[in-house]
């Protein structure tokens, strides 16, 4: 049974394909209307979500299916002490697909070895988040129109940020890009994200604490929320926590056509007066996100012989 855990788990061809189906989808939206008639989406989320697991449902409603939700862990038999792979043997018997978020690394992959559906990835702790790359993959190449020869600065905590850890997994395969990593000493990118993502495949990346001495070069700024879930003391969250804030005036030197990219909950990393700048593309990727989805419940779906 064919699960989405990994960005990498999808060939570059076969994000083609999605973003091919995605950009079909949403030109002509009722071809789609009756795709997953009697299907059911189960999704599972034991962690804050709005935009994933709305944008699942919507997906699945706009698909002509229809949803099961656990929308959090204290209301399902997980707050009895349920494995997940016995919750995710039960919700296979009742719906055709599974999307699950979980503050464990590695909860999706164990949900998927027990899972007699297909089961996506909606965010394990600070691992990874393919779902929300698949969405930052179609805003770049409706905005780049392209996935190579692209410098990308990536800000933030890019050490519990699952969304930039799969991003530069999704990145890394195209040819010519180039990454600037910009977080505090604290928050760096982990080395094993590093190593597999980058240095194996000796991908030009530089490290840097400071924003807008690189702003000028980015063709691509993508940024994110200190992860405060994910830290030890709160005190640390504190000191941490507004390390970057994006206000006009920084982005004086930017390039005219810089995309200004972040997965969204922002807390104060972008002000709101760039909202209005041709260049913020946030909420674009809030759109693209559902599309996506869309194209891979259909993929899914298809591969496991359901549609
Ligand atoms: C991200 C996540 O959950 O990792 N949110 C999302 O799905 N768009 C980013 C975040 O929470 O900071």
């Amino acid at each position: 049974m064919r699960s989405v855990i990994d960005i990498l788990d999808l060939s570059t061809a076969e994000i083609d394909g999605l973003i091919g189906v995605a950009n079909d989808i949403i030109a002509n939206p009722d071809d789609y209307a009756d795709a997953c008639r009697r299907k059911k989406l189960a999704t599972l989320f034991f962690e804050p979500s709005t935009r994933t697991r709305l944008s699942f449902e919507a997906a699945m409603y706009e698909l002509g299916g229809n949803v099961l939700s656990v929308a959090g862990g204290s209301t399902s038999s997980a707050a009895k002490g349920e494995s997940v792979a016995d919750t995710a043997k039960t919700v296979s018997c009742y719906a055709d697909i599974i999307a699950m978020r979980h503050p464990k690394e590695g909860a999706a992959l164990v949900a998927a070895q027990s899972a007699s559906v297909p089961v996506i990835n909606a965010g394990d702790g600070g691992h990874c988040h393919p779902t929300q790359t698949l969405a930052d993959l179609l805003t770049i190449r409706r905005e780049k129109g392209r996935f190579t020869g692209l410098t990308v600065g990536l800000c933030g905590d890019l050490k519990f940020g699952r969304t930039v850890h799969s991003l530069l997994n999704a990145l890394s395969r195209y040819g010519g890009n180039r990454f600037v990593l910009i977080s505090p000493e604290e928050l760096k990118v982990p080395s094993y994200v590093k190593a597999d993502a980058l240095k194996k495949k000796g991908i030009p990346y530089t490290q840097t604490t400071d924003l807008e001495s690189v702003m000028p070069e980015l063709d691509i700024l993508y940024m994110t929320r200190v992860q405060r879930e994910r830290f030890f003391n709160e005190e640390d969250y504190l000191r941490l926590k507004d390390s970057y804030i994006l206000t006009p005036q920084k982005l004086i030197n930017a390039k005219k056509d810089l995309a200004i990219m972040h997965p969204l909950p922002r807390v104060n990393e972008i002000s709101v007066a760039i909202d209005g700048d041709p260049r913020a593309c946030y909420f674009k990727q809030v759109r693209n996100g559902k599309y996506m989805r869309m194209a891979l419940i259909l993929m899914l779906l298809k591969e496991a012989g359901k549609i």
